[in-house]
């Protein structure tokens, strides 16, 4: 079993460049099946999360190229198989937009219940109830879900919850609907909008994403496209917080600083500097740190409110701020995995309900610690590196789903960390 070896309490300084978005290129990569053509998606990340979607793709037909880095080609017409294995299904959450894409596309869709994180029970209620207003028959039988329809017809569809994953797959598969589907209370996150932008440049009529409601005509046909996949707001978000854990000086550039206002404001309310700039070529924010952070509260909201993604690895900043901070998980009722290993390196946070009182230590000290999920592990990479010592951090295949290069990147800064196969 693979794991990283980090000796922390190093200052990283440097410049860092973020890859694409995981939560983007995943639906947008289901996607392709909507189209009557191939479609080229650029600034993928090398990630585990995107090879596994290759691999559905594939398994059902799809030919997929890589001509190059950080490019697939996605070419769907030779797709005969409309099912997603339950053993792939599980690898990954965003599985689930399989159901949107092919249901929209060939009007039949069999797929086991998504995998994903254990952060909570993330039923997909909204996702069936969506795909049932548009006309389509769905069943789960013990987990199996299969959805049907002759014909898919436009609805108006409210959500209960701002639901990212609910939003992109219905506007998926309302994308090839026969008239004018409205989603109200739609998830507006980055991604949605860039899952949207795709979808249009497919020849898709989607009006309103970014917004709460959001109007789609379908069509009968859409067309191939090439489409560049936005950088990742979470990465940054990562690194970001990185820098200030580590009183570090980082550049990090390739990112959109409009999608990372909840998490600037934050860490310049603990004290940190964190300048936003564009080189004319490229926006970046560079953060900058030589104190530990003022504590402060943060309550997990959907888009623009701070994402419940960094959530886990702004909880490691805090643990050695000054003062009392409380952590607030509004989105996922079991998210707080993390907490137990901060606690392992000399934290000190109960976690009571949905809420985690932070009391600041003056540091961590490095363990062997592991990840839980993916962005507790985000959080341990954060805890590991700011930790005085040497910390091992185990279960790493749950960081390998949505961090491209994170040890390239990470020693590029300065940081002593060792992948160990
Ligand atoms: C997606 C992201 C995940 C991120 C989350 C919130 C992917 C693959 N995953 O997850 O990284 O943490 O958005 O930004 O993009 N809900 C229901 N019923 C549903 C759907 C959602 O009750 O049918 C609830 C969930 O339990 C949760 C809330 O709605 O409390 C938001 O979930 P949602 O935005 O759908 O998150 P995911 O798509 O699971």
């Amino acid at each position: 079993m693979s794991y990283y070896k980090v000796t922390g309490n190093i200052p990283l300084k440097g410049e860092v460049s973020v890859s694409g978005s995981k939560n983007a290129a995943l639906p947008i990569l289901c996607a392709t099946v909507l189209a009557g053509e191939p479609c080229r998606i650029e600034n993928l990340p090398d990630i585990e999360d995107v090879n596994s979607l290759i691999e559905i793709l594939t398994a059902m037909g799809a030919v997929v190229t890589k001509p190059q880095k950080g490019v697939a080609v996605i070419d769907p017409r030779p797709i005969k198989e409309y099912r997603v294995s339950t053993e792939m299904a599980t690898k990954l959450r965003a599985s689930y937009y399989m159901l949107g894409s092919l249901l929209g596309r060939y009007g039949y869709a069999e797929i086991a219940e998504p995998g994903g994180c254990s952060i909570g029970q993330r039923p997909i209620d909204y996702h069936l109830r969506g795909m049932r207003a548009l006309g389509a028959n769905v069943i789960d039988r013990g987990g199996i879900i299969t959805a049907e329809a002759k014909e898919l017809r436009g609805a108006d569809i409210y959500l209960d919850m701002a639901s990212v994953g609910a939003t992109i797959n219905i506007m998926l598969a309302a994308c090839r609907a026969k008239g004018k589907t409205t989603i109200n209370n739609a998830a507006r996150e980055p991604h949605v909008v860039d899952v949207a932008n795709f979808l249009i440049a497919m020849g898709a009529s989607i009006r309103g994403a970014g917004t709460d409601v959001i109007r789609i005509v379908g069509r009968e046909e859409l067309h191939g496209c090439t489409h560049p996949v936005i950088p990742d707001q979470i990465e940054a978000g990562t690194y970001m917080i990185a820098a200030a854990a580590t009183k570090g000086n980082v550049i990090i550039k390739n990112l959109i600083p409009t999608h990372l206002e909840a998490i600037s404001a934050k860490l310049m309310e603990c004290g940190v500097e964190v300048i936003e700039g564009d080189t004319g070529k490229e926006f970046f924010i560079q953060v900058k740190a030589d104190e530990r952070p003022r504590a402060v509260n943060i309550r997990t909201l959907p888009y623009p409110g701070f994402p419940t993604d960094l959530q886990q690895p702004m909880t490691a900043l805090l643990a050695v701020a000054y003062g009392n901070s409380f952590v607030q998980e509004n989105l996922f009722e079991d998210r707080f995995n993390h907490v137990r290993e901060l606690n392992r390196m000399g934290a000190k946070i109960t976690v009571n309900g949905r809420t985690a009182a932070v009391a600041g230590v003056e540091r961590l000290f490095g363990a062997e610690i592991q990840a839980t999920d993916l962005r507790a592990g985000a959080a341990m990479i954060v805890a590991a590196l700011m930790a005085q010592g040497t910390s091992i951090i185990r279960n790493i295949h749950f960081i390998d789903r949505g961090y491209e290069n994170l040890t390239d990147k990470l020693t590029a800064l300065g940081a002593m960390i060792e992948r160990v196969e």
